[in-house]
């Protein structure tokens, strides 16, 4: 397994690329399999959830190659096969294969996704939204078995959120299997997330017919087939909100090019109060600290609130800040794994149940620390470039799932930082 390892105490400072959004790329890529002829989906970034994404819809039948930059998906051997628990429990978004599987062919078989680090992570609002197109839907041996009546899925107006919020997947899967559905539909309670209306943005590329993407109430008119087309997918937010954490935290100066200043507005809100400065241009976002950070209190919350997958690497900013901070987090309240390895750097945080007390510390020291979850390693590595000395991040795979190549970003803006393979 390969390790990351650090030398701290470098600002970061030059000029990073934003990647392609991951959380939009894994739905685009099972909306793909909806259309008849094939799609290529433009600034797909290399990472492993793309993968298994890959592997998923491959194992269906689909023909996917990767272009300069991006992947082109040919759905026309796409078949009714079963998504297996093998494919399913290396990803919880293989899930998006069910709508697709079930406006296509009427039934699906798809394994039960398992839980993980952050949550048990259900998807039964998946299974209302379904239902309510019409879909039968048992669960056995740990498998959902859906089928759809002989003359196919029928919109509905359907509520899709449930007593946590709104739900990014269950909007997406229904959204899919609305857009192939006969008649108007009408889903109320959908997520805002951005990667939401970029879906919506390629399903209408495809013929789809679909007003209200990006608020809570999408409304579609089924179509009785989609054409694949070309369609380049959104800059990665996350990705966005973990690179000016880190500019801010090392007190560094960095530009990152090819973002949308429009999808982070809260975490520029936030990383102002903080103290540092942002600078926004219509893709470029320039963000920076010279002083010490402050101490705010955050919480996160579905779009366009602070979102959760960047709650992590604000802790870790936050650890150096001056004051005392809270951290609340809404949508997952086990989302803490990150402080044990904070506070084993010198962090000083305290977790009860869903807030998170961050005392901030002068400086955090190097430590050889586990990655656990995607955005908790992503934490750990920031935590690695301002803290004094060596860290060593284990367990890398965790980051490999959401961001490319992210050690190569940080040593083109000046930090200290290598992988270490499993024979190093
Ligand atoms: C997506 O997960 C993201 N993953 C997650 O990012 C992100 O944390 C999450 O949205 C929230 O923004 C992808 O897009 C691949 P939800 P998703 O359905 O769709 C509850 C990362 O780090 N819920 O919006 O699974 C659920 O338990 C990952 O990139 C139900 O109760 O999230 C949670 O409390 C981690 N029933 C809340 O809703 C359901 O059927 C939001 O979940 C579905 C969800």
């Amino acid at each position: 397994m390969d390790r990351i390892r650090i030398e701290g105490g470098r600002p970061l400072a030059g000029e990073v690329e934003i990647g392609g959004a991951k959380n939009a790329s894994l739905p685009l890529m099972a909306a793909a399999l909806l259309a008849d002829s094939p799609s290529l989906l433009e600034h797909i970034p290399h990472l492993q959830d793309v993968v298994t994404m890959t592997r998923m819809i491959e194992h269906l039948g689909a023909d996917v190659t990767r272009t300069n930059g991006g992947i082109r998906i040919d759905p026309s051997g796409f078949a009714d096969a079963e998504a297996p628990y093998e494919l399913v429990r290396r990803m919880r978004a293989s899930i998006y294969v069910l709508g697709p599987l079930l406006a296509r062919f009427g039934h699906a078989r798809v394994s039960l996704p398992g839980g993980c680090a952050i949550g048990t992570r259900p998807i039964d609002l998946h299974l209302h939204g379904l239902r309510a197109l019409g879909a039968e839907i048992r669960i056995e041996h740990g498998y959902v078995h859906a089928s759809a009546p002989s003359e196919g899925l029928r919109g509905a107006d359907v509520v899709l959120e449930g007593p946590n919020g709104p739900s990014v997947g269950a909007t997406c899967n229904v959204l899919m299997a609305a857009a192939l559905a006969r008649g108007h539909s009408v889903l109320r309670g959908t997520a805002r997330e951005p990667h939401v209306a970029d879906l919506a943005g390629y399903l209408s590329a495809m013929g789809a017919s679909i007003r209200g993407a990006g608020t809570d109430v999408i409304e579609v008119d089924g179509v009785d087939r989609l054409s694949g087309t070309t369609y380049r997918v959104i800059p990665d937010q996350i990705e966005t909100g973990t690179l000016m954490a880190g500019a801010a935290m090392t007190r560094g100066r960095v530009l990152l090019r090819g973002c949308r200043p429009d999808h982070v507005q809260v975490e520029i809100a936030k990383l102002r109060e903080m103290g540092a400065y942002v600078e926004e241009d219509n893709d470029t976002l320039l963000v920076g600290a010279d002083d010490r950070l402050r101490a705010i209190s955050l919480r996160t919350a579905p779009y366009p609130g602070f979102p959760t997958d960047t709650q992590a690497q604000f802790m870790a900013a936050l650890s150096l800040a001056v004051g005392e901070s809270r951290i609340t987090e809404t949508v997952y309240p086990d989302r803490f794994i990150h402080v044990a390895e904070l506070n084993r750097m010198g962090a000083d945080i305290t977790v009860e149940l869903g807030s998170a007390t961050v005392r901030g510390v002068e400086r955090l020291s190097g430590a050889t620390v586990m990655a656990s979850d995607l955005r908790a390693s992503a934490a750990l590595i920031l935590a690695g470039l301002a803290a004094e000395g060596t860290t060593e991040c284990l367990r890398v795979y965790h980051l490999d799932r959401g961001y490319e190549r992210l050690e190569e970003k940080f040593r083109v803006l000046g930090a200290k930082i290598e992988r270490i393979g499993e024979k190093g």
